[in-house]
């Protein structure tokens, strides 16, 4: 029997900004489970709320009602204070405009969230940080400013920040959406081999390339969950079939 174990529980979750006395509801009545190990995606048009989705799952913003429930604690209901510490042990984030400190290195930029968090002495964060920069490609790079690298590297660079202390749950809003679709490709393939070696992934995206290397996808449609596909483990050469697949399924979901 597999055991499933669950990091994110939402239930009746619900977001809505008022403008001028006009409500908007962009989240409605969201009911999900975040499981561990999976690479989830979370797939919709612009504007169907998967950005504001994924920050009410993370403790990036709070939920006007319902309840998020993050490694079986409730965060929508915690202080600013704690939310920051939460955040800053348990959740990874990766950003589509990247967003890296502008006068730190590369190499300083993955340390820092290390060393604010405190969780491993100094030497240990270091060593992890030599390794991160190993395995995603930028080891050559780690003394470089972000604006002396590029767009693609400077997301490889993310990439590191986000894992340095190795988070629950690794966010990521899509990540290759400012990126040429080859090197958008090598962010994916990076991503694919962090879930491998076992880290919990969930992704938002709009771009069907990107969501084939999911094992489960949800569909979002207006704030409201339309329904979700279970894949089986991204292989490179079933990338076609999947592709026709996935596109089958979302044409059905009306995208
Ligand atoms: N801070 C905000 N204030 C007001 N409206 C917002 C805010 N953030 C998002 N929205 C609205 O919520 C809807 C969904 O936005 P978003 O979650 O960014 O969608 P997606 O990421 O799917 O493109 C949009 O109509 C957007 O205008
Ligand atoms: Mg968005």
């Amino acid at each position: 029997m597999i055991i499933i174990e669950i990091i994110i529980k939402a239930k009746n979750l619900c977001k809505s900004y008022s403008c001028e006395g006009v409500q908007n509801h962009v989240l409605r009545n969201i009911d999900l489970e975040i499981h561990k190990g999976v690479f989830t995606v979370i797939m919709g048009s612009s504007g169907s709320g998967k950005s504001t989705l994924l920050y009410n799952l993370s403790g990036m913003d709070l939920p006007t009602s319902g309840q998020v429930s993050f490694g079986g604690r409730r965060i929508d209901n915690i202080k600013e204070k704690e939310l920051a510490i939460f955040r800053r042990s348990e959740v990874g984030f990766v950003f589509q405009q990247i967003h890296l400190v502008s006068n730190l290195s590369i190499y300083e930029n993955i340390t820092v969230p290390g060393y604010l968090l405190k969780r491993y002495p100094r030497k240990e964060i270091e060593k992890r940080a030599m390794a991160l920069l190993e395995s995603i490609g930028i080891k050559e790079l780690k003394t470089r400013l972000p604006s002396q690298v590029s767009g693609g590297q400077q997301q490889r660079a993310a990439i590191g920040r986000a894992l340095i202390n190795e988070p629950n749950l690794l966010f990521a809003d899509e990540p290759t959406g400012a990126l040429n679709s080859k090197v958008g490709r090598e962010i994916l393939n990076i991503l694919t081999e962090v879930n491998k070696s076992g880290q919990s992934i969930l992704m938002v995206t709009h771009d069907v390339k990107a969501a084939v290397r999911a094992d489960r996808i949800i569909f979002l449609h207006d704030g409201q969950i339309e329904g979700e596909i279970n894949l089986e483990k991204y292989m490179p050469d079933s990338e076609l079939s999947r592709e026709k697949q996935v596109l089958s399924w979302l044409t059905s979901k009306g995208w």
